[in-house]
């Protein structure tokens, strides 16, 4: 149990912070990566808060200051968006039209330069966004991970692409190649792993990058300039940093942008792709807004449905588009796995991201915390009540998780998308109850199922694949591992991703073709023979 004294005692001393996590003098950020320099930027910034506090010698608390970001506008992204354009060159620059081999020797390099910077990374992650530090840590090395598998499969793809096909009389060799100016965008709540699951695909199959880091989360990218600075060719990859509202529609506008990678709301999403003046020529490749639900059925095992509910709705304090954001009980256990479920988020211990088996942190901003209080409230006073004692107590930026109960239509909680550490649950009594609730949300991205009779769990499952991406049995949701495809329904998602699909998603297939004949033949051998073309090519990538 926590009161809002015991939560606002948890922040500490800024000398109780550890030696090997303290922020040791503040971030200036005053560098801008354009066409292949870092520039200086003399404008505005912004100060980066971290969601942490420290007491004061007078005993107050004060948000940490990590550092400063630079604020730039119209101006510098038309910059960087010029710089992109140019490396592009139609397709014709040095980036889309080097030899795979090269491309991934580009990324091994930044990899190996990002590497030796991995403390000073994953200290940012925790105290920029509040994830706690083996969290932190796991982010950056599955990201690592992510980079190593992706240049594996890129290598068995265009292995597999690096002969000829001969059908009807026609000669042809099939490649993917890229599709022109990619903006990235990223979410805060994994702002390094998520931003590259499309920033690294789409740079290794030959596009161009604008980059624009989340608004909590960006100073984690300053170490990395240099890397993506000198590992790639001037151009391929630029940072915007500034107003993302007001920014990233008028890049939208200026019709250049051929692929968005966004991960964010729908809503942003919606509007970025009308912003385009010529939809056809873009791609969207989006993770958007989710609402998983977890149908505990009857003969649930209750240990297990508790255990992976709490980790499916409260791992980085539920802020995960993968988390668990509705628990459905059926109403014979409703009771049972309440008193079980409370009592496990209030064991979960509380605290700063670097103390060892920290689950609940802080979050990223008090508006975080007024819009959770918000939805609380707005369930209380429609008949709901926070079953955990303390449930729902802030401390500035400490919000002890709560678990709200009877969760009905019309509520806040009932459809909207929480993304912090409040737990609706909702009892059902027939199971057509649930599966009601999955098909009339917005979202569809994943369900989790709990519950032992096969011949239940395979009545439900069939259903519910068309209505979502990833049904998880007695599991909870989750994206990884990350060579599985990872895709929502409705307003959840947009196209793909995974190692594998990524890849896929940032090119398009072209093709050369050539009648089967004596001349062709002879011609096509020469191009081969004469190693000109990295399109048409026989080499084989070890
Ligand atoms: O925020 C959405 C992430 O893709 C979730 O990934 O399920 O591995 O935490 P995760």
């Amino acid at each position: 149990m926590n009161t809002i004294e015991q939560l606002h005692a948890l922040f500490p001393a800024e000398s109780a912070v550890p030696a090997d996590c303290q922020i040791l003098a503040p971030l200036h950020q005053r560098t801008l990566l354009v066409n292949g320099q870092l520039k200086m930027w003399h404008g505005e910034t912004r100060a980066v808060l971290s969601p942490v506090y420290t007491r004061q010698d007078n005993g107050e608390l004060a948000r940490v200051e990590l550092g400063s970001i630079p604020v730039t506008g119209k101006e510098e992204a038309d910059e960087a968006l010029a710089a992109a354009v140019a490396a592009y060159d139609n397709g014709r620059g040095a980036w889309p039209t080097m030899s795979v081999a090269e491309r991934i020797g580009c990324v091994e390099e930044f990899t190996r330069q990002i590497l030796a910077k991995r403390r000073e990374i994953v200290n940012l992650i925790m105290w920029e966004i509040g994830k706690s530090l083996p969290d932190s840590e796991k982010e950056f090395d599955r990201t690592i991970v992510y980079i190593k598998d992706t240049i594996d499969a890129l290598k068995k793809l265009d292995n597999d692409n690096s002969r000829f096909q001969i059908v009807d009389g026609t000669i042809g060799q099939i490649r993917r190649s890229p599709l022109g100016i990619t903006l990235c965008l990223g979410p805060y709540n994994y702002p390094m792993n998520e931003t590259f699951t499309t920033l690294i695909p789409a740079l290794i199959m030959g596009n161009v990058v604008l980059l624009k880091p989340p608004k909590f989360g960006t100073l984690l990218y300053y170490p990395m300039l240099e890397a993506f600075r000198s590992a790639f060719p001037a151009g391929v990859i630029n940072t915007v940093y500034g107003k993302g509202s007001e920014l990233v529609p008028y890049l939208m506008n200026s019709g250049k942008i051929n692929v968005l990678a966004l991960i964010g709301s729908s809503r942003v999403a919606d509007q970025l792709k009308k912003a385009h003046p010529k939809s056809n020529r873009l791609r969207a490749v989006l993770g958007l807004d989710a609402k998983n639900a977890a149908i505990i059925l009857p003969d649930a095992d209750l240990d297990l449905a508790v255990k992976e509910c709490i980790a499916g709705s409260l791992s980085f304090n539920g802020q995960r588009c993968t988390a668990i954001k509705m628990i459905l009980v059926h109403q014979s256990i409703a009771e049972a796995f309440l008193r079980r479920f409370s009592e496990a988020v209030n064991a979960l211990k509380v605290g700063m991201p670097w103390e060892k088996g920290v689950m609940v942190t802080p979050l990223p901003d008090q508006e975080k915390c007024r819009y959770l209080t918000e939805c609380v409230e707005d369930a209380k006073a429609q008949g709901a009540r926070v079953i955990n004692e303390g449930g729902g107590s802030v401390a500035e930026t400490l919000f002890h998780p709560a678990v709200v109960f009877p969760v009905k239509e019309g509520m806040k909680l009932y459809r909207e998308e929480q993304f912090g550490p409040v737990i609706p649950v909702a009892p059902f009594e027939d199971i057509e109850d649930a599966l009601d609730y999955v098909i009339s949300s917005d979202y569809g991205q994943q369900v989790s199922l709990f519950g032992s009779n096969p011949h239940q769990i395979a009545e439900l499952v069939d259903p519910l694949v068309n209505q979502v991406c990833r049904v998880n049995i007695n599991c909870q949701c989750q994206r990884g591992p990350d060579v599985f495809p990872f895709a929502g329904r409705k307003d959840s998602a947009e196209g793909t991703l995974s190692v594998h699909d990524a890849l896929r998603a940032f090119s398009i297939r072209s093709m050369v073709a050539a009648k089967e004949t004596e001349a062709s033949k002879k011609l096509l051998d020469a191009i081969v023979l004469s190693n000109e073309s990295n399109f048409i090519n026989t080499r084989f990538i070890l």
